[in-house]
């Protein structure tokens, strides 16, 4: 059986999908990996590091992908180069389910059984798989140290012989993954932190973390979170106290890192640029959700835009700013996906199309497309 991992051809992607841990543990099962030439520069793996743990370093992606079994990737890769695969082989990435139908339609002609790790089911036995948890997480912690490296004054109280420094304010909107992980790491930097979030579940989690809650109480946030565990899109009605709400709080905050996302839908729009207007010049807002619409009106997609002295951050692919560790995470999470189906007797893989994780995150197989998500009618995860 053979793995192939190749270089990311996203001009923005800095991850591997393989790390030379990774690599050794796939040889352990008795499979041969072949890896280009190059493919961990950016995570900072060397083409040695990999050959060390076993791997076959491959010039370019013709050799690496012919007679390949499986491809392991980051990114959605080309269609080109899932036209190289043979039929029957297996796709394992980030392949960005809800948008680009066409690519997916590709890999059923190609004969190709594709996986989407976003799709991932959020169950106990799945969470070493959960690429967004390990990902969101990185992201957290990414954002609030590209804010504080903005920020031009001191984020934790400090008393000197010259005078106290008041700790800086730092509001969290959104606390699932990313949003928990900001918070831990701006209480560890010292400053005073509070969040929000549709949610319920997640006041406990922020408290726990030594920030406060704010939210809007209403009857529907006892519904606002799908089987899931992911939120829904809230009402009109909603969407306008939980306005209010913000614009109050924002109004003292000296930093806001956004991270509210809806699995499938445009980030909500939770700061106007009337909010943004309210805040003190100075202040710094980290968008972590700018690639999916974004939770502030003026955010700029890989731009950090300057509001009348307010610094809004959007860089593009946050975990792809600590390339080392998200690839060696995102390489773990796709090792423990396909290592159960892997036979170390005969060498081969054989995906069990009963298993929920199975089904869960394919988009393909046998040439037809698959997933209740592409057949327009409930969607999987997140949505109803
Ligand atoms: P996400 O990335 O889809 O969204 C981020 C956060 O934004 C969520 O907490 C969401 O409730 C919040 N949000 C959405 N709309 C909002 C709005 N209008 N205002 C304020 N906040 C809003 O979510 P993520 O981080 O992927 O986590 C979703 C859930 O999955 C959480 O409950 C998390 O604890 C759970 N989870 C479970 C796992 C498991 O059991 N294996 C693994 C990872 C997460």
């Amino acid at each position: 059986m053979k793995v192939a991992v190749l270089k990311e051809r996203g001009a923005r992607e800095t991850r591997v999908a393989a790390s030379p841990e990774s690599v050794k543990k796939l040889v352990g099962l008795g499979v041969s990996v072949h890896v280009e030439s190059g493919a961990g520069a950016r995570a900072r793996f060397s083409d040695d590091e990999y050959r060390g743990a076993g791997a076959e370093i491959g010039a370019d992606a013709d050799s690496v992908l012919a007679d390949a079994d499986v491809l392991l990737s980051v990114e959605r890769p080309s269609r080109e180069c899932v036209s190289r695969l043979r039929r029957g082989a297996i796709l394992v990435g980030q392949l960005a389910p809800y948008s680009g139908r066409a690519d997916i339609e590709h890999y059923a002609e190609c004969g190709i059984d594709a996986f989407a790790m976003e799709l991932m089911p959020r169950i106990s036995r799945a969470q070493y798989m959960d690429v967004l948890s390990s990902q969101a997480n990185l992201a957290g912690y990414k954002a609030v140290m590209d804010a504080v490296g903005v920020f031009e004054r001191a984020v934790p109280m400090m008393m000197t012989a010259a005078g106290t420094i008041p700790p800086a304010r730092i509001m969290v909107l959104g606390a699932g993954v990313a949003g928990l992980q900001a918070i831990a790491t701006a209480k560890r930097l010292g400053a005073i932190v509070s969040a929000t979030d549709v949610r319920p579940a997640a006041k406990e989690q922020v408290e726990s973390l030594g920030g406060s809650f704010v939210m809007v109480e209403s009857e529907e946030t006892a519904e606002a979170e799908t089987a899931a565990g992911y939120a829904k899109e809230m009402s009109e009605d909603y969407k306008r106290r939980q306005a209010q709400l913000v614009a109050d709080t924002l109004k003292k905050q000296d930093i806001v890192i956004c991270t509210a996302l809806i699995p499938g839908r445009p980030a909500p729009r939770l700061v106007t640029r009337e909010m943004v207007e309210s805040m003190r010049p100075g202040s710094v807002i980290v968008d972590l959700a700018a690639e999916q619409g974004g939770n502030c009106e003026l955010s700029r997609p890989g731009e950090i835009v300057d509001h009348q002295g307010v610094s809004i951050v959007a860089h593009y692919n946050v975990p792809g700013r600590l390339p080392t560790d998200a690839s060696a995470l995102y390489a773990r999470n796709l090792f423990n996906f396909i290592a159960p189906f892997v036979d170390t007797d005969s060498g081969t893989i054989t995906m069990d199309w009963q298993d929920e994780l199975v089904t869960g995150t394919g988009l393909t197989h046998d040439g037809a497309l698959v997933h209740p998500l592409l057949g327009g009618e409930s969607e999987a995860q997140g949505g109803n």
